[in-house]
C-alpha cells in the first residue's frame, strides 16, 4: 500500500531541479525591461511565490508587480497533502492511494477516514468512526420544520444548501474552530447528517414523509432508505445498489481545489465555523459548471433523444451554440479516471434497474466525440459527471437531485481541507488583489444636476 508519499509531492520536487543541476537552491532570474533591474525568485515545489514579485518596482512607491490569474489558471492557492491529480495522465489519488484501488477494496466511510487522517483506520478505528457518524444521523426536528417550509418545489439544492448552513445554528460552539474536539464533532455531524438532509430535501419534493435513519444500516444502505423506504417495516436496501453508490461516492470523496473546495477553504479562512464554510461549497457545487453538470448531462441526453441525432448536435457544439456536457475538465487533459470506474458500475446498476436508452446515446455520443479532431485537439475527455448521472436516473432520482447526490460525497473532502487550512501556518483570510480599471477620482453629482 502507498504511504503518505503525496506530501512530499515528488513531481513538484523534481521540476525544481535543486540536486540535479548542482546550483543549490533553484532561482528563477528575471530582468525588468522597464528598469533594466535584475531579480532572483527562490523557486520551492515547483512554483515562485507571488508575493516575491512585489519587489519589482519602477519606483519607490510603486506597488510592485503583481500576478494576473482570474480564474486561477496557474495559481497554486495553498499546499496539500490530501489529493493527487495527474491530469495528462488521468491520475487520481487519496492520501497517495489510487482511486482504482479504493474503488476495488474500500468503502466511502473508511475513505472518509483516510481523507480527514492521512492514513487508513485499524479495525478499532474504524469502527469507532462508523459508530460515531451512525450515531449522528439523525437532525434537530426543527431542521426538519425548516425544510418542510420550503416551496413543494424548490431545488433540493438550494434546500441542501440553506439547510447545511442552518445546522451552524443549531452548534454554536461549531464556531470555536481551534478546538480539537468541536472540529471532530463538526466533522461527523457533517458526513452524518448530510445523507439525512439530503433524504428530506428529496421526500419534500415528492410531498413525502420524511425518513428517520436506520442505525442497523450501513451508510449507503441507510441513505437508500431514507429516500425510497415506504410502507414496509424495515426497508432492505438492495446490495448491489448499495455497493454502486458507495462507490460512487468513494470517486467523488476530493479532488483537490476544486471550484466548491476552493469556496470552502476561501471562506473557512474567515475562520467562520465549517457549517458556514459547507454552505458555500454546497453553493459553489450547485453551478451547472461544477456539480451542476451532471444534471445537465441528462438534460442533454434528452435533448438529443436518439443515436440517429448526434451529427446534428455535435455540430451545434462545434459552432458553439451549446456544451457537450460531461466533457472537459480544468485539470484532466485525458479520461477522467474516475468516468472509467463509474462506467465499469452503469451495466451492474442495469441488471438491477434495467437498462436506460440513454445509455446507448452517452456511449455513442461518447465514442464520436473522442473521434472528432476538434474535442482531440482541445483534449476534452469524459468528466466524472458524464455517466454518473445515468446511475442517479436508474436508481429513479429525478435530474434536481443529482448534485445533492455530489455534494453527500464531496463532504468528507470539504471537511478534510477545511481542516488541512485550519492548521496551516501560512494560511491567511483570503484576499485576492485586483487590477482596477475604473476611473475617478471624479466629484459626486447631486440628482438635480445629473444628465
Ligand atoms: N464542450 C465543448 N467545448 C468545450 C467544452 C465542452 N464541454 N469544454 C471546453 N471546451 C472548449 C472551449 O470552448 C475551449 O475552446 P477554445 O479554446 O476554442 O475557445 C477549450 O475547449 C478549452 O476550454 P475552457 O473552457 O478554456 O476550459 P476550462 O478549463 O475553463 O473549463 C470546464 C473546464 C468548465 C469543465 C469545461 O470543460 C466545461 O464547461 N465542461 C462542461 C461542463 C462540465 O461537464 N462540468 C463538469 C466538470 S467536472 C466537475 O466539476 C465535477
Amino acid at each position: 500500500m502507498a504511504t503518505e508519499q503525496t506530501t512530499t509531492q515528488p513531481v513538484a520536487k523534481d521540476q525544481d531541479g535543486a540536486e540535479a543541476n548542482g546550483r543549490g537552491r533553484p532561482v528563477l532570474s528575471v530582468t525588468d525591461e522597464r528598469t533594466g533591474r535584475s531579480y532572483e525568485l527562490p523557486i520551492t515545489d515547483g512554483a515562485i511565490r507571488a508575493p516575491d514579485l512585489r519587489q519589482i518596482k519602477m519606483s519607490e512607491d510603486d506597488f510592485g508587480l503583481m500576478s494576473y490569474d482570474p480564474a486561477f489558471l496557474n495559481t497554486a492557492s495553498c499546499r496539500s497533502a490530501i489529493t493527487w491529480i495527474d491530469g495528462d495522465k488521468g491520475e487520481l489519488w487519496y492520501r497517495g492511494i489510487p482511486i482504482e484501488q479504493l474503488c476495488e477494496e474500500s468503502t466511502y466511510l473508511e475513505v472518509a477516514y483516510l481523507l480527514i487522517f492521512g492514513e487508513l483506520p485499524t479495525k478499532g478505528q474504524l469502527e469507532g468512526w462508523i459508530f460515531d457518524i451512525t450515531h449522528h444521523t439523525y437532525v434537530h426536528e426543527n431542521i426538519k420544520k425548516f425544510v418542510e417550509g420550503f416551496r413543494y418545489d424548490a431545488h433540493p439544492m438550494g434546500i441542501l444548501l440553506a439547510s447545511v448552513g442552518a445546522l451552524s445554528t443549531f452548534y454554536p460552539d461549531a464556531k470555536h474552530i481551534k478546538d480539537p474536539e468541536e472540529r471532530y464533532l463538526a466533522t461527523i455531524r457533517m458526513i452524518a447528517k448530510m445523507p439525512t438532509l439530503a433524504a428530506f430535501a428529496y421526500r419534500h419534493n415528492l410531498g413525502l414523509p420524511y425518513v428517520y435513519p436506520d442505525n442497523d444500516l450501513d451508510y449507503p444502505g441507510n441513505f437508500l432508505s431514507m429516500m425510497f423506504k415506504m410502507t414496509e417495516l424495515r426497508y432492505q436496501p438492495d446490495e448491489r445498489l448499495s455497493r454502486a453508490l458507495d462507490v460512487l461516492w468513494i470517486l467523488h470523496a476530493d479532488h483537490e481545489q476544486n471550484c466548491s473546495t476552493n469556496a470552502v477553504r476561501g471562506v473557512g479562512s474567515s475562520q467562520v465555523d465549517p457549517y458556514s464554510a459547507v454552505a458555500a461549497g454546497v453553493a459553489a457545487l450547485y453551478g451547472p459548471l461544477h456539480g451542476g453538470a451532471n444534471e445537465e448531462v441528462l438534460r442533454m441526453l434528452e435533448r438529443i433523444g436518439s443515436v440517429a441525432n448526434i451529427p446534428d448536435f455535435l455540430e451545434g457544439v462545434k459552432q458553439r451554440k451549446e456544451r457537450l456536457m460531461g466533457f472537459g475538465h480544468r485539470v484532466y487533459k485525458n479520461y477522467d479516471p474516475r468516468a472509467r470506474l463509474i462506467k465499469k458500475h452503469v451495466d451492474e446498476v442495469f441488471e438491477v434497474t434495467g437498462r436506460n436508452p440513454k445509455l446507448d446515446i452517452a456511449v455513442e455520443l461518447e465514442k464520436r466525440a473522442l473521434d472528432d479532431e476538434y474535442f482531440t485537439s482541445r483534449k476534452l475527455y469524459p468528466n466524472v459527471d458524464f455517466y454518473s448521472g445515468l446511475i442517479y436516473e436508474a436508481l429513479q432520482l429525478p435530474p434536481a437531485m443529482f448534485t445533492v447526490m455530489f455534494a453527500i460525497p464531496r463532504t468528507s473532502g470539504w471537511m478534510a481541507q477545511w481542516l488541512e487550512m485550519v492548521d496551516d501556518p501560512e494560511q491567511k483570510i483570503a484576499r485576492p488583489r485586483q487590477i482596477y480599471t475604473g476611473g475617478g477620482p471624479r466629484d459626486y453629482v447631486p440628482m438635480d444636476k445629473r444628465g
